[in-house]
């Protein structure tokens, strides 16, 4: 399923020309089609369906409450990180008996908000934590479900800032800790040890740093059940790759054929923490070209849509593919090489950063003050990383189903800039 199809040489949101939601709401805008968002948890719900996992949509990729009701109501459940993506689920109406909590810094607060919520499991990253869990599930006279997250040492070859499965990242714990702490928890009345976690980094794009990690939990889990441990759950994180350039993504079964059949073999259910999977390639940018100039021998085209918007190319390089709405040049499937009838440019925002640039050198059609650019694969670390840095307010974000279209955050006004600050 393609969600945003060029149509008579015009780009579309399923049903709808982009062109019209642009005019309507404005730019810079984020556009999501609900379809492929359904369309893309089904595909993980299929692969695994053997093993009967919990889906536990990972909440930091895109937090928008509509978007979280939307995989609650196609039987998602929901990994957070902290207390306010915890009180987003709440929000959305989900229930929380499915929610894993990972993050290597809970608060106290946190820790008792997740066991008043009576989530899942705790993904438990050091001993530290372990006490605190400890504590305050003694205080409330609860027994607090725990996994404890190892570090597996796997090298997933993600970009430096987005891997975490590799010994030295602050995530997890090696394996020595791992049973360390597991004898522990054998021995507090307010813990229970009900499976173990492992994220190996995003996005991925090879089946094997997953083949590995499920060998690692195999063994991991028959030392745990010798040991005395009722463990029932793998958790395998998240981190699946999409296609970003062209069709490099792999689909959900390539990943459920190297985890599925060691999930079987060690008995237990699987928890899966997919975010980017499901929603990256479901969303869209939209800026308008404020103005072209030639300087220094370059071409810059500036847009509206900018770096407190969509961080990823300034923050890890990312690449994502850009093509105006209404293109002179069809877009081709191959964006990075030359294409004829394009000339090499920059594509930027207006913030006041060399790093607020989108594309570098890249080729592309002529476009005039007032075309609209689109920016593909924003769905997933877009709006849930963007600020108001240069105080620009944050863009607004429709949801489109077919040819319905839903405001799901308005935009951002100037007021709503300075909305907490105070005068003294
Ligand atoms: N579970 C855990 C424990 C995680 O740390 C992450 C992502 C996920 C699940 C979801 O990973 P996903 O399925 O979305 O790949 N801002 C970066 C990505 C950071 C990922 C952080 N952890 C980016 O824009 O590429």
């Amino acid at each position: 399923m393609n969600p945003f199809p060029y149509i008579n040489n015009e780009l579309y949101c399923e049903d709808v020309p982009v062109s019209r939601l642009a005019v309507e709401f404005g730019t810079p805008l984020w556009i999501y089609s609900k379809n492929f968002l359904l369309h893309q948890l089904r595909q993980i719900q299929t692969a695994f369906a053997d093993v009967d996992p919990v889906l536990c949509y990972s909440v930091k990729a895109n937090s928008n409450l509509s978007i979280l009701k939307t995989m609650a109501e196609a039987g998602s459940s929901f990994d957070v990180v902290s207390g306010g993506e915890l009180y987003r689920v709440k929000a959305a109406g989900a229930d929380t008996t499915k929610v894993v909590f990972a993050g290597v810094g809970k608060t106290d607060d946190e820790i008792r908000f997740a066991l008043e919520s009576k989530i899942l499991m705790f993904d438990v990253e050091s001993e530290g934590e372990l006490d605190a869990i400890s504590a305050i599930a003694g205080e409330m006279g609860v027994v607090a479900p725990v996994a404890l997250r190892l570090n597996p040492d796997i090298d997933a070859k993600t970009h430096s800032k987005t891997t975490t499965g590799k010994k030295g990242n602050k995530f997890g714990m090696d394996i020595e800790r791992f049973q360390e702490l597991a004898a522990k928890v054998l021995h507090d009345p307010n813990l229970k040890l009900t499976g173990i976690h492992m994220h190996l980094g995003s996005p991925i794009l090879t089946t094997d740093p997953y083949a590995a990690a499920g060998r690692k939990a195999i063994d991991v889990v028959q030392g745990l059940r010798a040991a005395g441990h009722e463990i029932n759950w793998i958790n395998l994180g998240g981190g699946f790759g999409i296609s970003y350039r062209q069709d490099e993504g792999l689909p959900a079964s390539a990943y459920a054929e190297v985890i599925v059949p060691a999930v079987k073999e060690a008995g237990c259910r699987l928890a899966l923490e997919p975010g980017r999977f499901i929603c990256g390639n479901s969303g869209i940018l939209v800026g308008k070209v404020v103005y072209t100039k030639q300087e220094g021998g370059k071409t810059f085209v500036i847009q509206d849509a900018a770096m407190n918007d969509l961080v990823r190319p300034a923050m890890y390089d990312s690449f994502h593919r850009i093509w105006p709405v209404k293109p002179s040049v069809a877009m081709p499937e191959n964006l990075e090489g030359e294409i004829s009838g394009c000339d090499k440019v920059d594509i930027v925002g207006p913030v006041c950063e060399s790093g607020d640039t989108f594309a570098k050198d890249r080729y592309f059609p002529e476009v005039q003050r007032g075309d609209l650019v689109a920016i593909f694969s924003a769905g997933a670390y877009g709006t849930a990383m963007s600020s108001n840095y240069n105080s620009r307010p944050r863009g607004c974000e429709v949801l489109v189903d077919g040819g319905k279209v839903t405001v799901i955050r308005r935009r951002e006004s100037y007021a709503d800039l300075i909305r907490h600050e105070l005068l003294d």
